[in-house]
């Protein structure tokens, strides 16, 4: 579905930010990109959806290829893409007006747009919110409603550029429980975070640093290179650190427990 091939950026005062890079994404995955911070990540997602364009190699969407000014508005339309502030993605004055005004840009019919914005209200949550001004929002609640304009719009694949970054624990939970659900319904998932405790959900973890790729794999088999997580100043989840302690205690856990609730159920159990 997005293929990034041998892709080489650079902005005019800042030399290889992204160098050399491969991967791709399927429909139907959830992709985490994890990386530092200054690694790349977000001129990962602008180069996806064609806002800066290849010095060297091809990105391309379906087939189609970002540098081709023609393609861009299907590509555009097709990517959502979810900010890290909430604060700067709505710019209404009522949750169901931010939903409408998406569906305005893409040119939806209007005999749909209603039915279309409290069927995305809805998937997130917020319906009983239609009336409320955004800035009478929490956090959490200002990214849902970010995710049900993108949703309405009905995008093949979803970018979450650390949007979980501003968020308290909380919302960040139920972000990433939306992402999963959204993941469960079909949508192609492209999480891009420092937070490593939030790539468990992906099918697929991509580690990058100083704009190339340093690892790919499941999120277990990312999570067994600690030292390579450690060069890239990646933490491990919280679950993980505890668990190497306590194999230094000698008290061992198996190698697919990787959360805190595993891990109690499976000492419980074995008590
Ligand atoms: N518009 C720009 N002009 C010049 N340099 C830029 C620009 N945007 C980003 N950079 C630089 O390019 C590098 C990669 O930036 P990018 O925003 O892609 O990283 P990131 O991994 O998303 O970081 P963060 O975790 O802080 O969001 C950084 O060194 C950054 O300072
Ligand atoms: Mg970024």
């Amino acid at each position: 579905m997005l293929c990034f091939e041998d892709v080489s950026f650079s902005y005019p005062n800042k030399k290889h930010v992204i160098q050399k890079l491969s991967f791709q994404i399927e429909k139907g995955e959830f992709v985490a990109i994890v990386g530092p911070n200054g690694s790349g990540k977000s001129t990962i997602s602008k180069l996806a959806d064609g806002l800066i364009l290849p010095k060297k190699g091809r990105v391309l969407f379906q087939g189609l290829d970002t540098k081709q000014k023609g393609n861009l508005a299907i590509i555009r339309k097709s990517i959502g893409i979810i900010f890290q502030n909430p604060e700067e993605q709505l710019i209404t004055t009522n949750v169901f007006d931010e939903v409408i005004f998406g569906l305005e840009n893409i040119a939806c019919p209007p005999s749909e747009m209603v039915e279309r914005a409290e069927a995305a209200l809805e998937k997130v949550g917020m319906l009983p919110f239609r009336e409320t001004e955004p800035h009478k929002l929490s956090g959490g609640q200002k990214q849902r409603v970010a995710i049900a304009a993108i949703l309405a719009m009905e995008p093949k694949l979803i970018i979450f550029d650390e949007s979980t970054s501003m968020l308290d624990p909380d919302g960040r939970h139920q972000i990433i429980s939306i992402m999963r659900q959204l993941h469960n319904e079909g949508i192609t998932i492209l999480h891009i975070t420092h937070h490593m405790d939030e790539v468990l959900s992906a099918t697929k973890v991509i580690v990058i640093n100083q704009g190339q790729i340093v690892s790919t794999g499941t999120p277990l088999e990312i999570f067994h290179k600690p030292q390579m997580l450690i060069d890239c100043r990646l933490e491990l989840p919280f679950a993980l650190k505890l668990k190497m302690q306590m194999q230094q205690e000698e008290v061992e856990v198996p190698m697919h427990i990787t959360d805190i609730e595993g891990m109690v159920e499976y000492l419980w159990n074995s008590r």
